[in-house]
């Protein structure tokens, strides 16, 4: 009696977990078809009649544990005609706000098709798991004054997303040579009267979190190309990032105010920093990247109008630059406050790379700055294994002359001027130093640099860093 009970409780309660099994299933098939007929009620979109047939969505599993159910929104089926002419934001901005609403759900840009996308903002918060799949190609406005005036900031724009994925073999291409020409002509003629001072970012995340970005291209943004700003939790790998050498101010990745980055195994050549790391960042992680040309890995320029800058724990590591600028830069303006802190920058290889290593305390745009007490004050920051080629000068460590930079460690430096570098720049083989503390250990080639740092006596670098250190503020 008693087992027979037990097998009925059994028969019952599996008979019951089959209902509870079957009942989701046909929930979300019901869900699947729900979102593929969207093209009636017309989600923000009007033209219903245009619809292609949506690409078959992957249904749950029928094991027993059913995985997070994944359902693809094509921007095809709602009503993007994908051939790079006709405005496709609509579309794509109807199958955001569908795929939002669904847990794992992807939005699909297919290959083979190019899509005109206008300045857009695609904001959650959505479901977890959304992932953008670009295979296909987007494209920006190319004409300048086809750009609304009043959404010049960025192209695209991920509001409030949180754990989200951009992944694909697709190209986004910010078309950004009419803005780069403008602003030469901007530059040697001062009319200013066609040319926006703001230049677009091309993709822009602002207060995301949990975010991957993976696999595709970016290219020829009018300006940066991807930034995440008030951000955290951000993992970018395997992407490439293009524009040209002289095309102004197109930073490859810009981070402010962004904690809890990994960026790796990615190839970032620009007109301008292929990374820049700028306040408010920390816990950031650059490896495996190659730059150039461009200006290279930059900690800012920090600290402009006597603002507060706090940047700290940042390994940069088994990275290569060449073409560049500099190599590994920190930059700030006189007269800024808070600090750098806890920087390593290991196995660095680097090629005809103006300046390899650089800390510019001296930042300035204009040929002449205004010298001021107060700086952001630098230090922990570590070199180690930086090797390869300059075409100017090995090292220029410019300190603020009222706070001394502190701990720089310089380790195994190996750099030798290039087979191109100008005669006259051989006269700076020594480098530049200026008020640097720190130490140094061999190797290091050329021998100069290990008179680069002042040994860090600390009664006297306290004394005299004591009267203007600001970097307090960050703690
Ligand atoms: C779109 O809607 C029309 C009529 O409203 C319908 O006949 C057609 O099958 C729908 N297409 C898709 C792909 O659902
Ligand atoms: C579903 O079951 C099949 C057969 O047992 C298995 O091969 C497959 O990996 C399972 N899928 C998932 C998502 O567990
Ligand atoms: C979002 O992703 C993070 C990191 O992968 C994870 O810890 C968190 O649980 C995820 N949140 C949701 C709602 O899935
Ligand atoms: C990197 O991305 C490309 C497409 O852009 C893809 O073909 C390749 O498989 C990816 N590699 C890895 C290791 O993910
Ligand atoms: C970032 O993504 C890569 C590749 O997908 C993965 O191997 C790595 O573990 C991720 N890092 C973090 C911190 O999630
Ligand atoms: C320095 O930064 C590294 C890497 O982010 C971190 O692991 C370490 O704890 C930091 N050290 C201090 C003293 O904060
Ligand atoms: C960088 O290279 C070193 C030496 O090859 C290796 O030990 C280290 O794990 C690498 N770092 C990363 C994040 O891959
Ligand atoms: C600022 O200070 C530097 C170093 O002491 C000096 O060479 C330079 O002339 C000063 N600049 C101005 C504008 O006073």
């Amino acid at each position: 009696m008693k087992s027979n009970k037990n097998s009925s409780r059994v028969l019952v309660s599996m008979l019951f977990l089959v209902i509870i099994s079957i009942i989701p299933v046909e929930a979300r098939k019901h869900h699947i078809r729900k979102t593929k007929s969207h093209n009636k009620s017309g989600n923000g979109d009007t033209r219903g009649s245009t619809f292609t047939a949506p690409a078959p969505a992957p249904l749950p599993d029928h094991n027993g544990s059913y995985p997070t159910p994944s359902t693809i929104f094509d921007v095809l089926s709602f009503g993007a005609k994908g051939d790079g002419v006709s405005d496709d934001s609509k579309a794509l901005l109807a199958a955001w706000k569908a795929a939002c609403k669904s847990a794992g759900a992807t939005v699909e840009i297919p290959s083979e098709s190019k899509f005109l996308i206008k300045p857009i903002t695609l904001q959650g918060p959505c479901m977890p798991h959304l992932v953008l799949q670009i295979d296909g190609t987007i494209l920006a406005p190319a004409k300048v004054g086809s750009w609304p005036k009043s959404s010049l900031f960025q192209w695209i724009n991920f509001k409030w997303v949180q754990n989200f994925t951009i992944q694909g073999t697709g190209t986004v291409d910010g078309q950004g040579s009419n803005w780069w020409r403008t602003s030469q002509i901007h530059y040697i003629q001062k009319k200013s009267k066609h040319v926006p001072k703001t230049k677009p970012t091309a993709l822009r995340f602002y207060s995301s979190y949990d975010v991957t970005v993976r696999g595709i291209k970016i290219v020829d943004s009018p300006q940066c190309h991807l930034k995440f700003d008030s951000c955290g939790g951000v993992n970018v790998s395997n992407i490439t990032i293009s524009s040209p050498e002289d095309s102004p101010n197109t930073d490859g990745i810009h981070l402010q105010n962004t904690h809890d980055v990994e960026i790796q195994h990615s190839s970032i050549g620009c007109g301008d920093d292929c990374v820049s790391i700028q306040t408010g960042c920390s816990n950031v992680h650059l490896h495996h990247i190659n730059c150039g040309p461009g200006h290279g890995i930059s900690l800012g320029g920090l600290g402009k109008d006597e603002t507060v800058a706090c940047v700290s724990n940042i390994v940069v590591e088994n990275i290569s630059v060449q073409n560049a600028l500099s190599g590994v830069r920190i930059k700030t303006w006189q007269g800024g406050m808070g600090s750098v802190k806890n920087v390593s920058f290991t196995n660095v290889q680097v090629s005809e790379v103006k300046v390899p290593i650089m800390i510019d305390q001296f930042y300035c745009d204009k040929s002449l700055c205004q010298n001021k007490t107060r700086a952001v004050k630098i230090s922990g920051v570590k070199y180690n294994q930086i090797t390869g080629t300059y075409s100017e000068r090995p090292i220029h460590l410019a300190c603020s002359s009222e706070i001394p930079c502190t701990d720089i460690d310089l380790i195994d430096i190996q750099l030798k001027p290039s087979a191109v570098a100008a005669p006259s720049y051989r006269r700076f083989q020594k480098g530049l130093c200026w008020n640097s503390y720190g130490r140094s250990r061999a190797p290091l080639v050329p021998s100069s640099i290990d008179y680069c740092l002042k040994s860090s006596s600390r009664g006297s670098v306290k004394r005299v860093a004591r009267s203007h250190d600001t970097g307090n503020v960050c703690n």
